[in-house]
């Protein structure tokens, strides 16, 4: 069965946590999760679920931008995680189209994303669109998505990460 996604719900804290530490073998992005929460800068937050199980979970928080002197309204794509077992079956994939169409209902008009650079590009994300973009990260690494066309458009921009990502 290929399963559900939906939103969060408070009542799934726990579970999310406990998958979140089963996919990254640590607390850190446990803790990321709980203090995007805390602080209020969670826009989407959705689950994977099949047969009752919550095997797949994403979070796109507001993340403070700027280009060429104008605010953005982008949006940080961090955690997303798929149980190990049920990776590599197209849930993360599922997750992500979901979490972009409720980005864009949500008024985003970019994604920002820290991951692998074999992954995200197949969703439309790019290196050379975050290129101009100040930020603790740069490299292959460091992508971009326009919602908007041309959001990203300019010479000089920053992305100023919240301190619930702890850097
Ligand atoms: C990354 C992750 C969310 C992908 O979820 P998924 O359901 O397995 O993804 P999909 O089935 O949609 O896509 C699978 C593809 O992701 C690729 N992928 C998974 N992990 C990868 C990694 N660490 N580096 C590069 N590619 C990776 C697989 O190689 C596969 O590619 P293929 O289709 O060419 O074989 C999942 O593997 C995961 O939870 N990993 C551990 C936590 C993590 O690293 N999260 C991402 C932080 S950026």
């Amino acid at each position: 069965m290929a399963g559900a996604i939906r939103a969060a719900k408070p009542a799934d804290a726990e579970v999310i946590a406990a998958l979140n530490r089963a996919a990254f073998g640590g607390e850190d992005e446990v803790g990321v999760v709980e203090r995007l929460r805390r602080d209020g800068l969670v826009a989407v937050e959705l689950v994977a679920e099949r047969d009752g199980t919550l095997i797949g979970h994403i979070l796109l928080s507001w993340l403070p931008t700027m280009m060429d002197g104008r605010a953005v309204k982008a949006l940080a794509l961090a955690p997303m995680a798929v149980l190990p077992g049920y990776q590599k079956q197209g849930i993360g994939g599922r997750l992500i189209a979901a979490a972009l169409d409720e980005a864009k209902a949500a008024g985003a008009e970019a994604v920002i994303v820290l991951g692998h650079p074999d992954y995200y590009p197949r969703f439309g994300f790019s290196a050379a669109l975050a290129r101009n973009l100040a930020s603790p990260f740069s490299g292959e690494v460091f992508m971009a998505l326009e919602l908007v066309p041309g959001a990203l458009a300019g010479e000089r921009g920053s992305v100023s990460y919240p301190a619930a990502f702890g850097l």
